[in-house]
């Protein structure tokens, strides 16, 4: 099947240089957002593209609990089911040389009781706790370590508030259920600014998503997919 990535990612444009408007320079959390059908898996598969553009990884995961999916055609990294082998992926990163690059990609384990994304402490929610460790430089800590790409189809009940703390880039998909809606200005530093940027994602019709990039400390920046910033929300 073919995906329509220059939607999301135009490939003529590049992405910002500015490290701090960069979702994808430096080792991160990002979570895409959307019920299902909405557009999560295009979404990751253009931002694996985009990643796999800028950095050369040295290992990479693409866990899913949909093996079915037609998209994982297009993955060309190790895709697997299993929790035990997401363990063993672990481990070896854990033991991975300073200055290394890995991706970890999580599509849709959230219905999964397997992966007990809700566990407060277990093997695999401590790593994404503790990610940032893991390959990273202490002389280049922007530039080697892990990224972590997440999906959910809702943010209730979706990985532990200490992870959701830790989210840089969050892709969010106009959401199907009114308490999403509150639950998607709680992450905002504006609330306003939030529920006026989700109008207009709303108002720019299916598959258009809502880019809350809080890489910069500062202030939170907001973009209709990754192309066009959106200001003066307040
Ligand atoms: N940006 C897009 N442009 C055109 N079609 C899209 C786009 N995003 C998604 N789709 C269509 O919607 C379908 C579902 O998208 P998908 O990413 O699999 O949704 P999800 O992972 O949220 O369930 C895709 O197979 C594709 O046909
Ligand atoms: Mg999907």
């Amino acid at each position: 099947m073919s995906i329509e990535h220059e939607m999301i990612i135009p490939k003529q444009k590049p992405l910002p240089k500015k490290i701090a408007d960069d979702p994808l320079g430096s080792p991160s959390m990002s979570m895409v957002v959307g019920s299902t059908g909405s557009g999560k898996s295009v979404t990751l598969m253009n931002i694996i593209m985009a990643l796999d553009k800028r950095h050369e990884f040295d290992s990479g995961l693409f866990v899913t609990s949909n093996n079915r999916d037609a998209l994982l055609e297009s993955v060309e990294m190790p895709i697997t089911t299993s929790p035990q082998e997401l363990e063993d992926w672990i481990v070896s990163v854990k033991q991975a040389k300073q200055g290394t690059k890995h991706l970890l990609v999580l599509d849709d384990i959230q219905g999964s009781k397997d992966f007990n994304i809700m566990a407060g402490r277990s093997f695999f929610t401590n790593f994404l706790l503790s990610h940032r460790h893991y390959g990273s430089d202490p002389n280049k800590p922007a530039e080697y370590g892990v990224w972590v790409l997440m999906t959910a189809q809702t943010l209730k009940n979706s990985y532990t508030p200490t992870i959701r703390d830790q989210i840089k880039q969050w892709f969010l998909f106009f959401p199907r259920k009114p308490t999403d809606v509150k639950l998607y200005e709680d992450l905002a530093q504006d609330p306003i600014a939030m529920k006026r940027a989700m109008m207009l994602v709303k108002n720019a019709g299916k598959y258009n998503f809502l880019f809350l990039n809080k890489h910069d400390i500062s202030e939170d920046r907001y973009f209709l997919n990754f192309k066009d910033e959106m200001k003066d929300l307040k």
